[in-house]
């Protein structure tokens, strides 16, 4: 199994992932491109045998404090051992090393297997958006996560894949990527991906 910074060329296998685990409310391919191509998020993907087996997402502006979670699902023959945990994980690390002090998320209120992975990784609720997710009519919990707190806890933790690993691909497949020292203008969220919320 490998993890490795999503690109362009998996988008089509990430939107049959996202059709597949978001049926009433996955996102457009345009959404998902612009998310791929954002200099202010990360895309993480897993792979096992060539094939893609999961996917997620963060949105961290360099030089902001917080970070979202946007997305985040696996093919549903690999769930339920450890790799949903191991690449939220990977995209906590990556928030750290983009400066993010917490990380927010918004998850449906109808799903309680990621609720209990974001409440045992210390993610806790702080409000509630009813009706929040269309056409199903359904209540968003959104939750924040201490991210100071969780990566003092984690330090030297073995995610899916190095984080120095990740590091390095991210800085060669994307050197125009803002570094901490940039103060980069924020770009436009896609109004789209805006308005769905993060984390479906
Ligand atoms: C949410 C998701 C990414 C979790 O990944 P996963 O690999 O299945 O989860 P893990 O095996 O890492 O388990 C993490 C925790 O989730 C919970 N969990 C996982 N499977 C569960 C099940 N069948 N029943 C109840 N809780 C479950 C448990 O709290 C588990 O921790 P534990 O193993 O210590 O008990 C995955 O289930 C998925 O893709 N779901 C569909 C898409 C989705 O809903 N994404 C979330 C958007 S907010």
């Amino acid at each position: 199994m490998t993890l490795r910074t999503a690109n362009a060329d998996d988008l089509d296998a990430i939107m049959a992932l996202e059709r597949a685990s978001f049926p009433t409310d996955a996102w457009s391919e345009a959404m998902m491109r612009e998310e791929l191509a954002s200099r202010h998020g990360r895309y993480l993907v897993l792979e096992e045998a060539g094939r893609l087996i999961g996917y997620g997402g963060i949105r961290a502006v360099q030089g902001g404090t917080d970070a979202d979670i946007q997305t985040i699902a696996l093919v549903e023959d690999a769930r339920g051992r450890g790799r949903g945990r191991g690449l939220l994980r990977s995209l906590l690390t990556e928030a750290g090393e983009r400066g993010a002090r917490e990380v927010f998320l918004e998850v449906r209120a109808d799903k309680p297997i990621p609720q209990a992975l974001y409440v045992s990784e210390g993610f806790v609720e702080i409000a509630r958006r009813p009706n929040y997710y269309q056409p199903d009519g359904v209540d968003a919990i959104v939750m924040r996560l201490d991210l100071r707190g969780w990566l003092a806890e984690h330090s030297g933790m073995d995610v899916v894949g190095s984080a120095s690993e990740i590091r390095s691909e991210s800085a060669s497949e994307n050197p125009d990527a803002p570094t901490p020292a940039e103060s980069p203008t924020l770009d436009r969220v896609p109004t789209a991906v805006s308005e769905a919320g993060a984390c479906t």
